[in-house]
């Protein structure tokens, strides 16, 4: 039966494929977000609807929850302002009870919401913060779900692309925190997850975990994505007081490519214990399968573009 789902976060790398695929099932999609101009690369299908909205109104929530059937809360920052902790509180927790709160008075009872493996484990202020919201969540008494991913990974993702972008310029990577692990998993299994919890009444009050089949360190990673787009670099692991010494240089960059809140982050593996996406049915996609799609192949036109672009600056 097609839904009226509304979708917070829609407009980000997760919410783009998600909605379209709700979209492409029938479903009647609404996408809130802060700011739609800010995101014109990532137009949305069509039959998808975009409200420009202040999420953090709990009245002007409440009037876009009404008549939904379900609400999907994928806002997530990984960085904040300063490094207190207080950026990550709003985006994460404060939202969140502002969302639970506007799905009570709509009278929505169903809502999914994004979280991340480790979730009130560790000592980031990012993990924290998932783990006060995924509580906010558990205690709404509405029909909820949270899913716990490790890194996602796709086209377009904040992975291998990133890192292939900082490979094409840098001959050298100076890596932090690079033996910490990840089981990256794939958008579009991430997606599947999202759409049978939607339709299926059994992950009512589920918390699935979601990662992939392969384990990899950070340099690992980065080599893997080095080797993709058949570039010859130098990977150099920092021991964790340089790592966090370049954390603090980064912590004052503009856009704040790297974190001390990330670092932190990285000291706890992001790998799973209990297997969210064999539970729902779905077959992790391995990473091999799809990073020529993120890459290209080293031998095709892409990659051969990016070494010429290396070389030649
Ligand atoms: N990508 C991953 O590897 C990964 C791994 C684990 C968990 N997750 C979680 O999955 C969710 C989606 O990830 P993503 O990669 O799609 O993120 P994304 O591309 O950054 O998109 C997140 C969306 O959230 C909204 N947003 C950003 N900052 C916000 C703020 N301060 N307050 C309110 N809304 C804000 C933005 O929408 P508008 O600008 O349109 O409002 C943005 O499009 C996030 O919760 C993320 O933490 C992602």
């Amino acid at each position: 039966m097609p839904l009226r789902v509304c979708v917070l976060g829609g407009t980000g790398f997760v919410g783009h494929a998600l909605v379209k695929r709700l979209a492409a099932e029938g479903h009647s999609v609404t996408v809130l977000s802060r700011n739609i101009a800010l995101h014109p690369e990532r137009l949305l299908p069509p039959g998808v609807m975009v409200r420009e909205t202040n999420v953090y109104d709990p009245d002007g929530l409440q009037i876009q929850f009404t008549g939904m059937d379900a609400v999907i809360n994928l806002v997530g920052i990984l960085n904040e302002r300063g490094d207190n902790g207080r950026g990550f509180r709003r985006a994460h927790v404060e939202l969140t009870q502002f969302v639970v709160s506007a799905c009570r008075q709509a009278g929505v009872r169903r809502l999914l919401q994004m979280s991340s493996l480790n979730a009130g484990r560790g000592r980031s202020h990012y993990l924290k913060s998932r783990g006060d919201a995924e509580a906010v969540v558990k205690a709404s008494g509405l029909h909820w779900t949270i899913f716990e991913p490790s890194v996602i990974y796709g086209i377009g993702d904040g992975l291998f692309t990133r890192f292939g972008q900082l490979l094409r310029l840098a001959p050298l990577i100076p890596l932090a925190r690079a033996d910490a692990k990840f089981a990256p998993v794939f958008i579009g299994d991430v997606v599947e997850a999202f759409r049978r919890a939607l339709v299926g009444p059994r992950s009512v009050g589920e918390v699935y975990e979601l990662y992939g089949p392969d384990v990899f360190t950070l340099a690992e990673i980065v080599r893997m994505a080095a080797r993709q787009l058949g570039l010859r670099r130098w990977i150099l692991p920092l021991p964790d007081a340089l790592g966090r010494l370049q954390a603090l240089a980064f912590d004052h960059v503009p856009g704040k490519p790297f974190s001390s809140d990330n670092f932190r982050s990285l000291l706890t593996d992001s790998v799973g214990g209990i297997d969210g996406l064999h539970r729902l049915g779905i077959e992790p996609t391995r990473v091999a399968k799809i990073l020529p799609d993120i890459l290209g192949h080293a031998d095709d036109k892409q990659a051969r573009y990016a070494r010429f672009r290396a070389r030649h600056g």
